[in-house]
């Protein structure tokens, strides 16, 4: 039997690699240089290919698979979001996901994507954030489940952020946040939704229910902030009553997948958005006055994903980490696959 040649070996990043990835090049410089990925590729947006993501949902939860491609380089990621998985002891979120050359259809990269799309959320999160918060040093983090540190570190990094206030509904997950964010920011726990955004600038919603949840009323919000709300990303599945909509300029990723999963589906089809990308490449405004609510309703995009995956493919070389992944059926003859196969014997 010949051994593969070089092109037909995939690099994978496993969750152990992924892990040891995050801290050969440290978190905060890698939430850094992700959200320099992302927002590179957000200012060349109209490149892409884009669709909203194809899901498949059941009464547990919904399997997605979310694809895109800047004509070089064809990126997919597959992720799933069950709420009730954690009473189970399994995670809401986990994910996989693939580059591939488009010249040749070649897959080039495969990686472990659950640490990834926390990292690439939290990336994301604090680059809309820069560009649209207010000055603010305390943010509130609502939903301390697994994506909610790597939220609050990103803000850090990226946004100044010193001060965290979390809620959750449930206190062990408040508890489990506040140590492993102690020593990183000032923690402050709280035991509601409205003590947690007492003088926050940053509001970030991030928790999982499958139901029209109203994390935040209108009432509750003042004027001036910025609202991050990510916990509500599919249908029937939203965080924020809809006045506070009303009130609010709303900035989204791609409009039609955000119609379809975001918290505007409580709304008409024609509600006013601003994609994110506009005011990245400054074609659009963002924040426009110091008492205006900016809300961020993230839902999360494939060319976040693809930039993710971009990220780290260029980060993989020199750090030992990766393996070789016999995936690719490589024939000496390309057109003699079967003859392959026999003399496998
Ligand atoms: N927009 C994006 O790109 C993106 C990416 C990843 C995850 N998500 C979504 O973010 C959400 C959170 O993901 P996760 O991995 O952290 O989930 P998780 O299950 O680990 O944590 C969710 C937390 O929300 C809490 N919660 C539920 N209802 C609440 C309420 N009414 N008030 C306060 N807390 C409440 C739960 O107790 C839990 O601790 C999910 O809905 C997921 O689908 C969005």
């Amino acid at each position: 039997m010949t051994a593969p040649s070089d092109t037909a070996l995939v690099p994978f990043v496993s969750v152990d690699h992924m892990m040891r990835l995050v801290h050969h090049v440290g978190l905060r410089p890698m939430l850094r240089g992700l959200a320099e990925y992302i927002e590179a590729d957000f200012k060349r947006w109209e490149l892409f290919d884009k669709t909203p993501r194809v899901a498949s949902h059941s009464a547990q939860g919904v399997i997605e698979l979310m694809p895109t491609s800047d004509g070089e380089v064809y990126g997919f990621k597959y992720v799933n979001g069950h709420p009730r998985n954690t009473g189970e002891g399994l995670q809401t979120v986990t994910a996989f996901g693939l580059l591939a050359d488009v010249s040749t259809g070649y897959p080039v990269l495969l990686s472990e994507m659950t640490i990834l799309t926390a990292l690439r959320t939290a990336a994301t999160s604090a680059m809309v954030a820069r560009a649209l918060a207010p000055k603010t040093k305390a943010m509130a983090m609502i939903g301390n489940g697994a994506q909610s540190e790597f939220q609050a570190l990103a803000m850090a990094e990226l946004c100044g952020i010193e001060e965290v206030r979390l809620y959750d509904i449930d206190r062990a997950a408040t508890a489990k946040a506040a140590a492993n964010l102690s020593g990183q920011m000032r923690v402050t726990p709280c035991t509601s939704a409205e003590e947690a955004i007492l003088g926050a600038g940053i509001i970030t919603t991030c928790t999982a229910d499958k139901q029209y949840a109203t994390i935040l009323t209108d009432n509750m919000v003042g004027a001036g902030v910025h609202i991050n709300a990510i916990g509500g990303d599919c249908p029937g599945k939203t965080e924020l009553h809809p006045a506070l909509l009303d009130r609010a300029e709303v900035f989204v990723e791609y409009t039609p997948q955000t119609r379809i999963e975001g918290e505007i589906q409580q709304k008409p089809d024609d509600f006013q958005v601003t994609e994110m990308w506009e005011v990245l490449a400054g074609t659009r405004p963002g924040r426009t006055s110091d008492r205006q609510i900016t809300l961020f309703d993230g839902v999360g995009f494939a060319i976040e994903d693809f930039s993710a995956l971009r990220y780290v493919r260029d980060a993989l070389p020199g750090t030992g980490l990766g393996q070789m992944l016999d995936m690719l059926a490589d024939p000496d003859d390309p057109r003699d696959l079967f003859g392959m196969v026999m003399r496998a014997k």
